[in-house]
């Protein structure tokens, strides 16, 4: 299999905290019960048509959800939405939709209300990752909250950070 040592790893993950990257909230639903994960491994694949992949590890609880389903939408968060990701870290399961507010999306979906932009995408292929499965979303609809848009949360160097806008 892989022949990493330790350090190389220790190196890989270090250069990779280098990046700074928009934080998200991937969320699904089953019979009702939504779930799923904050995800910086999110960007877009095509244009026409309009897709976009997450990889999400095989072991997250809503990894087999979106599977079933074939449905996900991507949150990307505002920059003072950082409570959102850490509800999401320190809880489980539909517990973590419960300090912000939601509302149901073109899919019958989880969206975050005050997200910078919502991405609502059927899974159309899935590829394996290793650790992880690279899935790829046709994006049924994207909504901009124009109001919002000119700052969102990001994760560099192993912390949340805010973007800014180059003043004009
Ligand atoms: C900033 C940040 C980014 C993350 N990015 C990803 C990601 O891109 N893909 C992923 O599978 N998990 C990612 N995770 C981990 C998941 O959010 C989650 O903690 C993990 O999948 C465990 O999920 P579970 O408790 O539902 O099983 C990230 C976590 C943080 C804090």
């Amino acid at each position: 299999m892989s022949n990493t040592t330790k350090a190389d790893l220790d190196v890989f993950r270090q250069a990779m905290a280098c990046f700074a990257s928009g934080v998200t909230a991937i969320t699904t639903r089953e019979a009702g019960l939504p779930s799923g994960l904050i995800a910086t491994s999110v960007c877009s694949l095509s244009t026409d048509p309009a897709t976009m992949l997450v990889c999400v590890n095989k072991t997250a609880s809503a990894h087999d959800v979106i599977l079933r389903t074939k449905k996900f939408v991507v949150n990307l968060l505002s920059a003072d939405q950082v409570s959102v990701a850490r509800r999401f870290a320190s809880s489980r399961g539909a517990d973590r939709f419960d300090s912000a507010q939601w509302e149901e999306g073109r899919t019958g979906l989880p969206t975050l209300i005050d997200a910078v932009v919502v991405f609502d995408c059927c899974l159309i292929a899935v590829h394996d990752g290793f650790t992880h499965s690279i899935m790829v979303g046709q994006v049924a609809e994207a909504a901009v909250n124009e109001g919002r848009a000119t700052s969102c949360l990001l994760w560099h160097r192993r912390d949340f950070a805010r973007s800014m806008l180059r003043a004009k």
